[in-house]
């Protein structure tokens, strides 16, 4: 019997292969362009990296990671990220002495044991960026505005950011209990898995699928309301930058990220064409985490596009541009046919001329002012019309469209290949 992949593990083929690099390639040209530099990264890092990173009480870490132990016993993992890996990296290379500041980016696979559908995959790529030694709002303003201009440069006009804040160590532990006693008060309705939260990680609280415990999450405390004034200014000050260049984004109070290494501004870009699985990016600012996996006291922000996403994004949105294009086919010549007797005629013309190469829209049974209306809505510069007495003649009237003028008689039925489109004004 032949052996096929492993569930939520693909081969990717042909056209989707390619669409992958040209993805790829137009992403780091753009990171390449704010000055972060190429790091190639393992795939396998030992367990307690992330467990310290993304945080034991995560989802990532608590279900999805593919661990194992070494001969040794050692207790590896595939990454099921790759800012744990940067950090491990920048502090092991001492990449703080070189440069006060340090970009760099990545990308290759990424493994989580999720449930595969469309968009979610055990195996998925990332694109990743991280941003080590700034802690000014400026640096999280020009983090998203890469994201933006990677996005712009995918062609995914539509693509949303939505940003929040998360506060830091000295606001966000108030506001946890906050969300805890919330928890508590409503412990009845909500679910097991947010029961379950109250305790070990409150903040998840906000992100819960289920539909009853989404509905009661409204009610919940908000972030914004808890923020210290540090945390609050710095946020004033990201949102008014991004205000300044015109980058377009939506403040959403109840974004939480499902890593536990964020604080202040964290972001989540969702696109088109995705169904339920539609974020094809998320970051934020993780200045703690440098010093937690025992490098020195350095502020970072980052960002990882899904490249899997992506592409599902991109292909959304070549088949609606093409769609567009498809509507806006603009007909070089309108042919208006009045009449029952006129539309053999009118079809036999029609037909010539499409032979001829020429995009010819043909309508009738209606008015002619209806006609010469949606004639107009197309843009078509000629419209050939056909009324009873153009048929007794054999010879239909031409309207130039844009000068509003009509030349009686100018299309001889019976005229064939160049002559036919020279009467309609057609060049080949
Ligand atoms: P994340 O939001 O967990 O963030 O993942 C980033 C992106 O990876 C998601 O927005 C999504 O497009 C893609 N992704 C996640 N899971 C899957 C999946 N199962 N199948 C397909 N695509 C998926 C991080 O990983 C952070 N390390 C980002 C970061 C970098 N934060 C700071 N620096």
């Amino acid at each position: 019997m032949a052996i096929s992949a492993v569930k939520g593990f693909r081969d990717g083929l042909g056209s989707a292969a390619r669409l992958y690099s040209e993805i790829e390639t137009s992403a780091i040209r753009v990171l390449e362009r704010y000055g972060f530099s190429q790091i190639r990264l393992p795939i396998l890092e030992r367990t307690e990296l992330f467990a310290r990173a993304i945080g034991e009480t995560t989802d990532i870490v608590e279900k999805e990671m593919y661990t194992f132990p070494d001969r040794d016993g050692t207790l590896l993992t595939l990454r099921p990220e790759g800012t744990a890996s940067a950090v491990r990296a920048f502090v092991e290379h001492h990449l703080d002495q070189t440069d006060s500041v340090t970009k760099l980016y990545y990308s290759g696979p990424i493994f989580r044991h999720e449930r595969p559908q469309k968009g979610r995959y055990r195996q998925f790529e990332q694109i990743g960026a991280e941003l080590f030694g700034r802690d000014d709002p400026l640096a999280d303003a020009e983090v998203l505005t890469c994201v933006r201009d990677v996005l712009d440069e995918l062609g995914l006009a539509t693509a949303r950011i939505m940003i929040n804040s998360l506060g830091d160590a000295s606001c966000r532990p108030k506001y946890r209990e906050r969300l805890r006693a919330w928890g508590e008060e409503h412990r009845a309705e909500l679910c097991p898995n947010c029961v379950r939260r109250i305790e070990k990680n409150p903040l998840r609280l906000l992100d819960c699928k289920e539909e009853g415990c989404r509905k009661l999450s409204e009610t919940a405390p908000l972030l914004r309301d808890s923020l210290c004034e540090p945390c609050a200014s710095h946020f004033a000050q990201v949102r008014s930058l991004l205000d300044a260049m015109g980058v377009v984004y939506e403040v959403d109070p109840r974004l939480v990220r499902g890593l536990d290494y964020y604080e202040r501004t964290s972001f989540e870009v969702t696109a088109e064409g995705l169904g339920s699985q539609a974020a094809v990016a998320g970051g934020g600012r993780y200045d703690g985490l440098v010093a937690r996996l025992g490098g020195p006291k350095i502020a970072a922000i980052g960002f990882a596009f899904g490249l899997d996403r992506l592409a599902l994004a991109v292909q959304a949105a070549r088949a609606t541009a093409e769609q567009d294009a498809a509507l806006a086919l603009v007909p070089a010549v309108f042919i208006a046919s009045l009449g029952a007797d006129t539309r053999a005629d009118a079809l036999a013309l029609a037909r010539k001329l499409r032979r001829l190469g020429v995009r010819v829209e043909l309508d009738g049974g209606r008015s002619l002012k209806s006609l010469m209306r949606r004639a107009d809505r197309l843009g078509a510069p000629r419209v050939l019309i056909l009324g009873e007495d153009e048929v007794a003649v054999r010879r239909g009237t031409l309207r130039h469209m844009t000068e509003q003028r009509d030349e009686k008689q100018a299309v001889d039925f019976d005229l064939e290949g160049p002559a036919l489109l020279e009467a309609v004004g057609v060049a080949r």
